[in-house]
């Protein structure tokens, strides 16, 4: 087998081995029934297990109550930037959207298409390098809800609390870090998030909604935007992506043997601290992109002196088994993401190589 290098993509991002062998076991023959996953009808009995034990699965690693659907929809986190207003924010009616980054303002684009979606925090103008203590936050008195991304994946900027919005239904688009620490579902009416990072591959958007926001969806909705009728089909109201979902209850198995979100949560805190530890121990060759208090432990984002040795050192990195390191093309930099499945020893590598370019070209 070709040798696996480290994979610091953003997303779609590095997997755990064994699911990948697992599924590559399996590729051929799925449960010995001579076929793949990929060529047996969703309806069949052998996905029915298949989507019922992912669902399982999610619900037992994110502790989510009875009182909340899992869905698996398509067409990406994006959709549900314009899923949710259209379903929840009428022509008068007013949300809430704290932008933390360049999602959190593709979303609220969306937003303004539908109704008047306020934005009462955004940190743009300062770089987006933080998040707004509960003291900065001041919700409109009529707003139908507010709307947050836990982690801005291209600034590296994290919310290390679940957020409360007094009374009113928070959503939360959680892409870049479900699944990496305990949370508390019950905060949230609606949680989504694109699987390409902690849950799966992409093609798959999981949603986690509130059994009394489900009635809120407006009739006479387009069916495949109407999460009322997903829900009331299990998801299976047209063809799911059933590659996909597979792959997320291999996922789920492997959190199972890994202890779970909290011990997930606690790697993720050392792998993380390490990296910003290497950042903040390099005498300014290397500068953290977010304040300290709003650093991301998903995505690490960081600066060289100047772009051209960025460049380099993306490059350089890449010859040398660490790939995807170069930021997002709309803000440079360094970016290494760090999820679930990243192991530790990739960040000691990297780590490694940042000491050792520092000392050529500092
Ligand atoms: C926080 C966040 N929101 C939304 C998206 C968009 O997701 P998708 O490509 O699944 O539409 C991304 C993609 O990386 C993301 O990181």
């Amino acid at each position: 087998m070709t040798e696996r290098i480290y994979n610091f993509s953003a997303g779609p991002a590095t997997l755990p081995l064994p699911v990948l062998e697992k599924a590559q076991s399996e590729l051929l023959s799925f449960n010995g029934i001579g076929m793949s996953v990929m060529e047996i009808s969703h309806r069949s009995t052998h996905f029915d297990e298949v989507i019922e034990r992912a669902k399982a699965g999610i619900r037992k690693h994110l502790n989510v109550p009875d009182n909340y659907q899992i869905l698996f929809l398509q067409g990406g986190a994006t959709l549900q930037f314009s899923m949710i207003p259209l379903n929840f924010l009428g022509k008068n009616e007013t949300a809430d959207y704290i932008v933390t980054g360049a999602w959190g303002k593709k979303a609220i684009k969306e937003a303004k298409r539908e109704g008047n979606a306020v934005a009462i925090y955004n940190s743009e103008e300062s770089g987006f390098k933080s998040v707004p203590s509960d003291d900065e936050l001041t919700f409109s008195e009529n707003a139908n809800y507010i709307h947050y991304t836990s982690n801005e994946t291209i600034e590296g900027v994290e919310f290390k609390r679940d957020l409360d919005g007094s009374g009113i239904p928070v959503i939360c688009d959680m892409s870049s870090n479900i699944l990496s620490r305990p949370m508390d579902v019950e905060k949230y009416a609606l949680i989504y998030a694109g699987a390409q990072k902690n849950i799966g591959p992409s093609g798959v958007t999981l949603v986690i909604i509130r059994d009394d926001l489900l009635e809120k969806v407006p009739e006479n909705q387009h069916t495949l935007l109407d999460y009322h009728a997903i829900a009331n089909k299990g998801s299976m109201l047209n063809t799911p992506n059933t590659w996909g979902i597979y792959i997320i209850d291999l996922v789920c198995q492997w959190l199972d043997e890994q202890g779970g979100v909290s011990a997930m949560y606690e790697k993720n805190k050392d792998k993380a601290k390490i990296l910003y530890d290497a950042i903040d121990s390099s005498d300014g060759f290397y500068r953290g992109h977010a304040e300290k208090d709003a650093r991301s432990i998903m995505n690490v984002t960081f600066n060289l002196p100047n772009e051209e040795l960025e460049k380099q050192f993306a490059t350089k990195a890449s010859s040398e088994g660490l790939d995807g390191l170069k930021g997002h093309r709309s803000v440079g930099g360094i970016r290494a993401s760090i999820y679930n499945a990243f192991p530790k020893e990739g960040v000691e590598a990297l780590i490694d190589f940042m000491d050792d370019f520092a000392q050529k070209n500092g």
